[in-house]
């Protein structure tokens, strides 16, 4: 029986299914590992089921016992593991695509009306009471019409473009390359930022973190937006650099912000927090149990077909 460190716990059922198959090392008290005893905990384990918390940088992954041939991420993105160190170390890296995409679709969805129709300010209102109906009380914008950029048109990304055109939004993306018709669904492909930024009424970040792409929301491409745009982030927090979009909302170049995903997740830029028009959630993306169950089934059938067959489809690098 392989053995494998599962680095976070899961829901109990999948853990029981992770245990069926391999002599899995559970985290019971849903610890968070230092690098150092991530490292530690791996002596003598065939593979590791990590999680989007833990940092396996160049420096983990050079320390970890050669006995560790892969590394199964419970997440689709893999922004938390060094895949060059990865592959120096002959390490597979392995994702959870597809399973997460309607869940993280919807809460992509709930940052635009959350953002665009003053959610925040709403609830605040509504919990502390003494609020009073008027025709012009916390007036939001109106998705209809509006045109909203994509900003990474993968299966997440096209989600949000087929629940978002429902609503009447009319849809831009960009994308390094352009979609075939039936995946575009009458969207408009731009093939630079500038040009998506440009007719982004709402934007909505859903490409993976990447050198490339890492601050890609910065001082200068926020002023390609028209005034008053609004920018949500359903991807990944360094996409975003939080200085200048936090001084783009004090001028109000951007009218509010959805955000689920944050640099240095949990210790979000304490700028957001000031800002009524900031409609901020905690990382929910996948957080639905079908969509939690089926990620972490994935990653377990992820490790155990590249035990059996020194291969997986889910393979990133
Ligand atoms: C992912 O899988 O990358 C999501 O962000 C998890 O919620």
């Amino acid at each position: 029986m392989k053995k494998i460190l599962i680095t976070r716990r899961l829901l109990r059922a999948c853990e029981d299914k992770a245990e069926g198959i391999f002599e899995a090392n559970l985290n019971l008290n849903d610890e968070l590992y230092s690098q150092q005893k991530l490292v530690e905990l791996s002596e003598g384990c065939d593979g590791i089921l990590s999680s989007l918390t833990d940092k396996l940088d160049s420096e983990t992954i050079n320390k970890l016992p050669d006995s560790i041939k892969i590394i199964s991420n419970f997440a689709v993105g893999f922004g938390n593991i060094d895949l060059d160190a990865a592959n120096n170390r002959g390490i597979a890296v392995t994702n959870t695509p597809d399973v997460l995409t309607d869940a993280t679709a919807e809460i992509g969805i709930l940052l635009i009306l959350g953002a665009c129709r003053r959610a925040s300010e709403g609830i605040e209102s509504a919990r502390q009471g003494g609020w009073k109906w008027s025709a012009d009380y916390l007036i939001g914008k109106q998705l209809t019409g509006s045109r909203l950029g994509i900003l990474g048109m993968g299966r997440i990304g096209q989600k949000i473009a087929k629940i978002a055109k429902s609503l009447g939004m009319i849809i831009h993306y960009h994308n390094r390359s352009k979609l075939s018709e039936d995946k575009e669904q009458g969207a408009t492909y731009h093939d630079n930022l500038k040009s998506l930024l440009s007719v982004s009424d709402v934007l909505s970040v859903c490409c993976p973190a990447s050198k490339e792409t890492v601050d890609m929301i910065n001082k200068e491409t926020l002023e390609y937006l028209p005034k008053g745009a609004v920018v949500t982030n359903v991807a990944r927090g360094d996409i975003i650099e939080d200085e200048a979009m936090i001084d783009a909302l004090d001028r109000r170049k951007v009218y509010a912000v959805g955000l689920d995903v944050y640099k240095n997740e949990p210790n979000l830029n304490p700028g957001y927090l000031k800002h009524k028009s900031a409609f901020i959630l905690p990382h929910l993306g996948s957080a639905t149990k079908d969509t939690r169950t089926a990620m972490a089934n994935l990653a377990i059938d992820n490790l155990d077909e590249y035990f059996k067959t020194g291969n997986c489809k889910n393979k990133v690098n």
